[in-house]
């Protein structure tokens, strides 16, 4: 509970003005929206309290409604029994002031809860790509549903660690440091120097498989690198240079940022200490032929922690960066955004930390997951190269898509933008349609892509809410009159300004936005703000559809009402978008 916020401020009302009877305690008062919002603002359900006091249930919220005194300048209007129900209904001016006094007044901060965190620790770490390799759409998945994670749990006023896991160590780099040095090569000279190791890892892998000296090869270069021969070292490092510089394009594109990239190599002079403690605690035990073997009874499958050759495994190395987030953030939560198809993984490393008697970091330790991403119906994704779907064409694919809408609508005269505008507004339209149609809803759906659909300026699309702010920020600019100074007290609570249904329906959504925000961050879903933004776009184009703005014959004092309505509903629109990662382009 926020009382900076009117969603909060008018259930404090009702609260405070029904344990003022006596009638019922603050504990057994649970207000929520009722279905049928024609009825009601405000329902609370009063079976047990009716049954405590021994009354059928309609006799007590009649005697409990006649009870209530409601505050003459409060924002509750009416009160009202209904069945196992006490009802009320809001102030209509007394709404529209509070609300629209609330978004000036907080502006970019509209929405957000930072009581909530209050500078509690929450690790989130999504993306993750591993160093050589392209970045595919999954982890464009992790990459959005985190990146937009991180900014929920920012706004909610946690102090938030982004982490990039960087898939930077393992095997796989003795056979790239074992081609580069048996080949001769110099895949950083390439035109696609990502694309190039991609290529040299996989003429290895395939060349290695019937051929043992290429394996026992490998693994001397991966050994050297563990032992740090300084040209292993440093070529390692250039192949996680060039492959960042690759990324970082990408993330510049995403509008996606990271605090720390602590890659699996960060934590690799941890993994002796961790093994050890592992035995010592007997979580592990070392089998027959000298690998390092975890068992779980029969909750989950064994795996291992070191094989018989040494080497460690993905396992360990999740295991020493969980020891390592609890020693150095202690965090309130620790997130990792990964596939669906990790879930053992994750189980199994949560599992080793907790019985090693590290349940503090194993009880806040969450994996949220998602399904997979397919291509178009029985079509395909365009691609480059082999089957692999690369994120950047993605990317590409739909900023092509969004820029021939644009110039269609540009031809049609049904634009605004000018030809200077469209590369930018295009990439924003784009790259924000690929990011909504992955949050609109729960992570767990596997996505299919379809362009029509995501491109579609009608429906649940980026698209359609960032029509709707452009077509905000187009109705502001061109009404000449300068917009009134809400929380200076224009005084809208008085006469019938912002009182149609449309308006109301309008300012109810916006006052619902901080309840969104707390929700997506309880429930580690960005769908949930998603949501309260289509709804608030659906919302406005009703009430642009019933109301005119800026026709001829409305009265100044209403324009001016509903101007600033206007520009509240820009406010949250972009504030919602914000919170997704998404831009929100002035004119389309
Ligand atoms: N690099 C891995 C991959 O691309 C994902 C890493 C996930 N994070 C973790 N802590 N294991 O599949």
């Amino acid at each position: 509970m926020n009382l900076n916020y009117v969603f909060d401020r008018l259930r404090a009302e009702a609260t405070l003005a029904l344990v003022a009877t006596g009638l019922i305690e603050a504990s057994a008062i649970a207000l929520a929206e009722p279905k049928n919002r024609e009825l009601a603002d405000l329902a609370c359900p009063i079976f047990a309290a009716a049954k405590a006091a021994g009354e059928a249930p309609a006799v007590f919220s009649q005697r409990l409604a006649a009870a209530v005194r409601l505050e003459r300048s409060g924002l509750l209007a009416t009160v009202e029994a209904a069945g196992g129900f006490v009802n009320f209904t809001l102030h209509p001016e007394a709404l529209a002031s509070a609300v629209l006094e609330e978004v000036a007044r907080l502006g970019d901060a509209f929405g957000k809860d930072s009581s909530v965190g209050s500078g509690e620790k929450v690790i989130v770490e999504y993306s993750s790509p591993n160093i050589a390799r392209k970045m595919h759409v999954g982890h464009l998945r992790s990459t959005v549903i985190g990146h937009s994670l991180r900014l929920i749990f920012e706004a909610l006023g946690y102090d938030v660690i982004a982490d990039n896991h960087l898939g930077d160590w393992g095997t796989q780099f003795g056979m790239l440091l074992a081609a580069i040095d048996l080949w001769k090569l110099t895949p950083w000279d390439d035109p696609d120097p990502v694309q190039s190791l991609v290529l040299v890892y996989a003429k290895y892998n395939s060349e290695a498989k019937d051929d043992e000296s290429l394996k026992d090869l490998a693994r001397a270069w991966f050994k050297k690198l563990e032992d740090g021969d300084v040209w292993a070292r440093q070529t390692w490092q250039t192949l996680i240079d060039i492959t960042m510089a690759e990324f970082s394009r990408t993330y510049e594109r995403l509008g996606v940022r990271f605090t720390t990239q602590h890659g699996e190599s960060y934590f690799e002079g941890m993994m002796p200490a961790v093994m050890a403690e592992a035995v010592e605690k007997g979580v592990a035990y070392r089998d027959a032929g000298g690998a390092l073997v975890v068992g779980f009874d029969d909750k989950l499958p064994s795996c291992l922690l070191q094989k018989s050759d040494g080497g460690t495994l993905y396992q360990t190395r999740d295991a020493a960066t969980c020891l390592y987030r609890l020693e150095h953030y202690a965090p309130a939560r620790n997130i990792y955004v990964v596939g669906a198809e990790q879930k053992l993984h994750f189980q199994q490393v949560f599992e080793i930390v907790r019985r090693m008697g590290y349940a503090k970091i194993a009880d806040v330790s969450i994996h949220i997951s998602f399904g997979k991403v397919s291509p178009p119906n029985g079509g395909r994704f365009s691609m480059r190269e082999g089957n692999v779907v690369f994120l950047n064409d993605v990317l590409d694919e739909a900023v092509e898509r969004a820029e021939a809408k644009m110039r269609a609508s540009i031809a049609d005269g049904r634009s605004e933008i000018t030809e200077a505008e469209i590369l930018e507004v295009s990439e924003m339209l784009g790259v924000g349609a690929v990011i909504y149609a992955d949050l609109f809803q729960g992570p767990d759906r596997n996505i299919t892509f379809d362009w029509d659909k995501m491109l579609a300026d009608q429906g649940n699309t980026a698209m359609y809410l960032q029509y709707a702010y452009a077509r905000c920020r187009s109705i502001l600019r061109k009404s000449a009159s300068p917009l009134p100074q809400v929380p200076s007290g224009c005084g809208f609570a008085k006469g019938d300004l912002l009182v149609h249904p449309a308006e109301q329906a309008l300012l109810k959504q916006l006052a619902r936005m901080p309840h969104a925000v707390r929700e997506a961050g309880e429930k580690y879903l960005p769908a949930t703000v998603a949501d309260w933004t289509y709804q608030l776009a659906k919302a406005f184009s009703t009430f642009y559809d019933q109301c005119p703005v800026l026709k001829d014959d409305v009265p100044e004092e209403r324009k001016l009402a509903r101007l600033a309505l206007v520009s509240a509903t820009a406010q949250g629109l972009r504030n919602g978008l914000a919170l997704l990662g998404i831009r929100a382009p002035e004119r389309v």
